[in-house]
């Protein structure tokens, strides 16, 4: 292009590049003038992408633009030679959208202006090596923000030294205010969610402890009646925590049997002391009433909600029945009978065994064990008995530690 018209093209444009100014080869002056051409032409057809085209030094950190279109002027509302720096200050974040997985879902990365200053230099290596940079930037200006999605192809000019990079912007702004505004609502939303478990968390616990409560007192209640050390459903506890974890139940699990074993005998508060506390065997009629207990104990812990009154249930139901279906009150047979009750059977004769009580003296630890091994298959579940026999070290040591609490309490 001769001198005459290029500084006409040049007013034209109000051309304030290097390249067409300095001295570049012809090739790239070229390149962009026809380019320019081009893209104002379709500026002037309304097309709604904003092109624009970048240009630096590979081995230089300043960028500038050597066109613009005229909607980019008018968005940042900056003269062309102060659009690069005035875009790259008032960026607050770059988005990058990342299609990952099968099926696919989208990753946004987000970076902000700090992230993406520090990262500028390697960002400019990669868009050279890949030939293109895709992106959705966040600039505010004036305190209002704008989305810019950028899409550019860069090209390396070798023998210039210079990049090029030929760039078209969509003002994205209200599909991004949008999205915006969905993240907050979400975040919001999720603030309530937590809010509102927290609180059910809390009833729900509140609600735990009171039932806990009012059967641990029932419990209690009957134990001064005849454990009056209340050191039977300590001991049960203990008992039912080994077998627990010996058959390998969950901690959870094993934690609610420990809670439910101690209420099994719940249903004897409707038994009267002349039969409760009766010296010496009892009458067919007088084990008629005892037999009671059992249903007395589900029906008083009916309803509960909480999963330790429906195991205290199953415990206060089924800890007579007997693993060869002669027990009571329903002749449940081997697995029929809940675990809860098997595990309730063993470790509650166990302890009365090895206790002092008003109709029998205590048996010596060896002679009750070996009570429990020879009432496998007939009173108790084989399994729980060998895992008994497998742990009696453990069994011993509760016995020991209930009898120092009981000396230290004397
Ligand atoms: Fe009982
Ligand atoms: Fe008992």
């Amino acid at each position: 292009m001769k001198a005459q018209s290029l500084k006409s093209f040049k007013q034209k444009f109000s051309y304030s590049g290097h390249i067409l100014s300095g001295p570049y080869s012809g090739l790239l002056q070229k390149r962009l003038i026809r380019a320019m051409i081009h893209l104002d032409a379709l500026e002037q057809f309304g097309s709604p992408v904003i092109p624009y085209i970048a240009a630096w030094r590979p081995d230089d950190n300043y960028i500038w633009y050597e066109y613009c279109g005229k909607r980019f002027h008018d968005l940042l509302g900056q003269p062309t030679t102060e659009l690069a720096n005035t875009f790259r200050d008032h960026i607050v974040s770059r988005y990058l959208y990342r299609y990952q997985g099968n099926p696919p879902t989208i990753t946004k990365i987000t970076r902000d202006k700090e992230q993406l200053d520090r990262m500028r230099p390697g960002l400019r290596r990669m868009v050279m090596r890949g030939g293109e940079a895709d992106a959705v930037y966040k600039v505010a200006i004036n305190g209002s923000p704008l989305w810019l999605k950028d899409l550019a192809k860069v090209e390396v000019f070798a023998e210039d030294n210079i990049v090029l990079s030929w760039g078209s912007l969509i003002d994205v702004s209200s599909e991004m205010r949008l999205e915006e505004a969905l993240v907050e609502t979400q975040q919001e939303l999720n603030i309530h969610k937590e809010h509102l478990e927290l609180l059910v968390d809390k009833r729900t616990r509140e609600l735990h402890k009171s039932q806990l409560e009012v059967v641990s007192r029932l419990t209690q209640a009957l134990a001064c009646r005849h454990d009056e050390s209340g050191l039977h459903g300590q001991r049960l506890r203990a008992y039912s925590s080994i077998l627990g974890s010996a058959l390998g139940l969950k901690k959870g699990v094993q934690w609610l049997l420990s809670q439910a074993v101690p209420m099994h005998d719940v249903g004897k508060v409707g038994i009267s002391d002349a039969i409760l506390l009766k010296e010496g065997a009892l009458s067919p009629p007088e084990f008629d009433i005892i037999k009671t207990h059992c249903q007395m104990g589900a029906d008083l812990l009916q309803g509960g909600n909480s999963q330790l009154l429906q195991v205290a249930r199953v415990v206060a139901l089924t800890h007579h029945e007997r693993w060869d279906g002669s027990g009571y009150p329903h002749g449940l047979e081997k697995h029929r009978i809940p675990l809860a009750g098997r595990i309730t059977a063993l470790c509650d004769v166990f302890d009365a065994l090895t206790s002092p009580r008003c109709y029998k003296s205590t048996w010596s630890f060896e002679d009750a064990t070996d009570e429990i091994d020879s009432m496998r298959n007939i009173h108790f579940d084989p399994k729980l008995v060998d895992l008994f026999m497998v742990n009696l070290p453990k069994i011993r040591r509760v016995i020991a530690q209930t009898n120092l609490a009981t000396e230290q309490a004397v």
